[in-house]
């Protein structure tokens, strides 16, 4: 097998998407880079896409990609799904900027709150980013506390509250492994933010129970995600999330569980899989059936100062009918044969690629939870990563992009951070070309 190499993957890379390149050299006249947000940047530029339906996008470069990333796991009936499509023409029909509710806000709430026992109360945003920043002013106000604990490799959106120590890079990770110093991971956050934010190890329960010690008299809720993402794809053990559970509880601080990319683990999300009961939960993505959306859920005694009007919650397009007729219908298509599915395929993956790799002795693994899955290029085969720490330690850079681009060379469109996201969308037959794709670009960045 012919080894691949960096600088010929990202050649052939550029050739096959030079239309996207110009388009954004355009486009940076007026938006800085070329688009509105940075992740989008996939290696040297974003790729511009036309439309997508099913499995499959079409970029600019009259290139269709099998799309294994799914706009960072949040279009989970893949592109353009009928029912969706369907549902959001006809609350469309009737209109879609009102100061007033209309009748889909309630039905998704009732729908969210049906299958997930901790949400007794839920309200509505326009992206998990607002939701995360609500769930702080209302564990605030019912705690009286004013300091915020999350995660060190957590991504909660773009609030300055949680742009801190999200990333695995070197130089952002500073302090030992049990006691992390929070670190900005963009410029302009204030430093009074940073004094109000305590930073977590992940799966380190003496640490956290030291550090959760001593500042709970001024810790209002302690923030997480079951299995991380955008940190990189760190899953909780069930134990260490057990033991913060009681924790908390007897530290009277809230837990607060981001199912924002988990929701798509199972029908009763993440928090059903682990047995866990959080006090609030924030949610987005697939709640929105891929239109921009987020929510956040909880005890109902945890809203009662909201209901009475203390603790304010708006946004002009809260609760928006074409979001919420949208989730209605993506979760109406997530039934428990759906969640089967998704679990199959992203089984048959894990099971394929990683027992080829150890029989091959490739240092790759493809490990997480459900239909979102993280893959490194490591140290040695079956490496398990228990922190975001471990990214840094044992992954190989080089090799990640060289993945990244050569299976999107060859028609398969991860996430450019090393993770994947299935859709309904796809079947046997995706599964399988991606798969053999993959063996082919890992024994050759292996060579
Ligand atoms: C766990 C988690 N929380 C919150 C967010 C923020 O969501 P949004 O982009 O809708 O603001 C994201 C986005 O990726 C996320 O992964």
């Amino acid at each position: 097998m012919a080894r691949l190499e960096l600088g010929d993957v990202v050649a052939r890379f550029e050739k096959t998407f030079a239309k996207s390149l110009a388009r954004r050299q355009e486009v940076a006249k007026y938006i800085p880079g070329g688009y509105s947000r940075h992740p989008l940047t996939f290696g040297p530029h974003a790729l511009y896409v036309e439309r997508g339906s099913g499995a499959y996008v079409e970029t600019i470069d009259g290139v269709k990609l099998c799309d294994f990333h799914n706009n960072f796991s949040a279009t989970i009936c893949g592109h353009d799904h009928p029912a969706i499509r369907e549902a959001v023409v006809a609350a469309a029909a009737n209109g879609f900027s009102y100061g007033n509710p209309m009748p889909h806000e309630g039905e998704l709430a009732r729908l969210i709150c049906e299958r997930l026992p901790s949400v007794e109360r839920i309200i509505f945003s326009c992206s998990a980013s607002e939701a995360a920043l609500a769930a702080l002013r209302i564990a605030r106000a019912n705690t009286g506390r004013n300091r915020i604990a999350k995660f060190e490799g957590g991504y909660h959106g773009v609030a300055d509250d949680y742009m801190l120590s999200l990333h695995p890079f070197p130089e952002l990770f500073p302090g030992p492994p049990g006691q992390p110093i929070p670190v900005p991971n963009s410029a302009g956050i204030p430093r009074h933010v940073r004094e109000n934010v305590v930073v977590l190890p992940q799966n380190d329960l003496e640490a956290c129970t030291r550090i959760l010690k001593a500042q709970a008299h001024d810790l209002a809720c302690v923030v997480m995600e079951l299995q991380a993402g955008a940190g990189g794809v760190i899953m909780l053990d069930k134990e260490f999330v057990a033991g913060m559970r009681a924790l908390t509880k007897e530290l009277g601080i809230l837990l607060v569980i981001d199912e924002t990319i988990t929701f798509r683990a199972g029908y009763h999300g993440m928090q059903g899989i682990y047995g866990v009961t959080p006090d609030l939960t924030i949610l987005g993505k697939t709640i929105g059936g891929g239109m921009p959306i987020g929510a956040i859920g909880g005890r109902a005694d945890l809203f009662e100062m909201g209901e009475a009007g203390f603790v304010y919650h708006s946004g002009t397009h809260h609760g928006h009918p074409l979001a919420t007729a949208a989730g209605i219908a993506c979760l109406n298509v997530l039934d428990e044969a759906a969640y089967a599915k998704l679990d199959a395929m992203g089984q048959r993956i894990k099971t394929t690629l990683n027992t080829w790799c150890a029989e091959q002795g490739h240092p790759f693994v493809i490990y997480g939870i459900g239909s979102h899955l993280g893959y490194e290029f490591c140290d040695r085969p079956g490496r398990e990563y228990r922190s975001c720490r471990d990214i840094l330690r044992y992954s190989n850079e080089e090799r990640m992009q060289i993945f990244a681009f050569e299976m999107t060379n060859r028609g398969y469109f991860p996430m450019y951070r090393g993770q994947i996201a299935l859709s309904l969308g796809m079947g046997d037959g995706e599964i399988e070309g991606f798969l053999g794709e993959a063996m082919g670009v890992i024994g050759g960045v292996a060579e």
